[in-house]
């Protein structure tokens, strides 16, 4: 065999991982979500307004919900996760937390819609919400 490689070896493919699209993951746990310990906030629609501005976006982002992500002092939190063009561009999952009105609602919902980290900057009014992701996840994360 030469050193020539065969054309059919240099085709980069991409796989699921590189058309995944922007994630919002939504905490709702023992405290985020929970109207008992937020009842300022009507979390059922807050949740219906991200999922129905996914249907909306044409598979450009997803809404999922998780159990709690550790945080809870600063519920609501979401993650919003960067699609794969988006990690390729250098995007990270954003943490966000006191997520409770409807301007932050908006504001992620603008982000995600406009292709979420990596490929868009936050709203300036967002970043001020970004908070620290736990130590426990960041380390688990990396398993
Ligand atoms: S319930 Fe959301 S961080 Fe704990």
């Amino acid at each position: 065999m030469t050193g020539a490689t065969p054309q059919s070896f240099r085709t980069t493919s991409i796989g699921a991982a590189g058309a995944r699209p922007c994630t919002l993951i939504v905490c709702r746990g023992c405290c985020c979500g929970n109207p008992r310990k937020h009842p300022g906030t009507d979390h059922t629609w807050q949740l219906e307004r991200l999922r129905a501005g996914a249907d909306a976006s044409g598979g450009r982002f997803v809404v999922r919900t998780t159990d709690c992500l550790g945080p809870c002092d600063q519920a609501n939190v979401l993650v919003v996760q960067p699609s794969g063009a988006g990690r390729r561009a250098g995007g990270r999952a954003t943490w966000i937390g006191f997520a409770m009105d409807d301007d932050c609602t908006d504001e992620v919902l603008r982000w995600a819609e406009a292709g979420g980290p990596g490929i868009a900057e936050p709203p300036v009014t967002l970043e001020l919400q970004f908070i620290s992701p736990p130590r426990e996840t960041r380390s688990r994360t990396r398993r």
